[in-house]
């Protein structure tokens, strides 16, 4: 057993864990049911070697300057925009991900919000436990077809990849933006479409959004960019919040500027931005597409490998800051 001192900031599926509890000697859990506040991080990272973080906490050069003892920090996410990647290669601290194991179930949110929005399952379903269902109506909540229509995906990763291939099902047209080279697959399987971002705004029916949050995507979607969208378009998150301006967004969908939206993620998360949260054409889900059992048990296990690798003096399988191993 290695004489070595593990945090995680947040309870997570007992797997991972009991690998750490395994080959290290310490391992601790934060015991609240509740986010560390940065404060209490700043205090729970002294003397640590690893530490498991969320998305939701804030990794910072002052932060690692508190945790003279740290190798790396694993993030539990694939997602690691809260993590000062720069400050930490500087310092030798490798930072890690969780890619691929949560492509299925983030791609499978993505559908859900989508369905839910064009279907308009949310405003069915308060409406019929209000006692409102009176009876069928031919005119009640009519919403979108899928069917041959075009589905434009920005960013086709792991995870936009895994949404454009679901669309297989609805014979739609797939067209797609990617900062990274052409997608092989979604041309050849779907004979997708690489196109620059206002023909993929203007043309399609559903939008995805799958890219990583950046200086260079932060509020990639704004008013000028709705009023590229036809009226009749449905924007899908799951991505991070932030790529849309989000009080556009209100402003969009209260003027109808498109149909609908539905969305995983937000800009100041977990606030919502005035309004957004009376509006009817939205659906609103709190973060939840990587959860599933199966997805959360498979990042714990992986945190803790990529943990392991690095105590080792290994190179970690998910490790984004490869030239702080050097
Ligand atoms: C979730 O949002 C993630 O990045 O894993
Ligand atoms: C998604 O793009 C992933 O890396 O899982």
């Amino acid at each position: 057993m290695m004489p070595l001192n593990v945090y995680i900031t947040r309870q997570i599926p007992d797997e991972g864990v009991n690998v750490l509890k395994k080959a290290c000697q310490k391992v601790e859990v934060n015991p609240h049911d509740r986010p560390l506040t940065y404060d209490e991080m700043l205090k729970e990272v002294r003397g640590r070697d690893a530490i498991i973080t969320m998305l939701s906490n804030r990794v910072d050069a002052r932060l690692m300057q508190e945790a003279t003892n740290l190798k790396i920090v694993a993030n539990y996410a694939v997602g690691y925009d809260n993590i000062d990647v720069k400050a930490a290669t500087v310092r030798g601290i490798v930072v890690t991900n969780t890619p691929g194991v949560l492509a299925d179930s983030t791609a499978d949110m993505a559908w859900a919000l989508l369905f839910s929005v064009t279907r308009r399952i949310v405003e069915g379903d308060k409406l019929t436990r209000a006692g409102q269902f009176t009876g069928w109506a031919p005119m009640m909540l009519l919403g979108g077809d899928l069917v041959g229509k075009t589905l434009g995906i920005i960013g086709a990763g792991r995870i936009g990849t895994a949404m454009a291939m679901r669309s297989r099902g609805w014979c739609m047209k797939v067209l797609y933006t990617t900062q990274s080279r052409r997608n092989t697959v979604l041309e050849e399987m779907l004979g997708a479409k690489r196109v620059d971002l206002e023909t993929l705004l203007k043309e399609s029916d559903f939008i995805s959004i799958h890219t990583p949050l950046s200086e260079k995507t932060r509020h990639l979607i704004g008013s000028q960019e709705f009023s590229t969208m036809k009226r009749t378009a449905y924007l899908i998150n799951t991505g991070r919040g932030a790529v849309i301006d989000e009080d556009a967004l209100v402003q969009a969908l209260r003027n109808r500027q498109i149909a609908g939206a539905g969305l995983d993620v937000y800009e100041e998360e977990p606030k919502l931005k005035p309004g957004l949260a009376e509006l009817d054409n939205v659906v609103l889900a709190p973060h939840l597409g990587s959860a599933t059992v199966e997805t959360r048990t498979k990042m714990s296990l992986m945190a803790a490998e990529n943990i392991i690798a690095v105590l080792n003096r290994q190179k970690p399988p998910n490790c984004v800051n490869p030239e702080a191993l050097t």
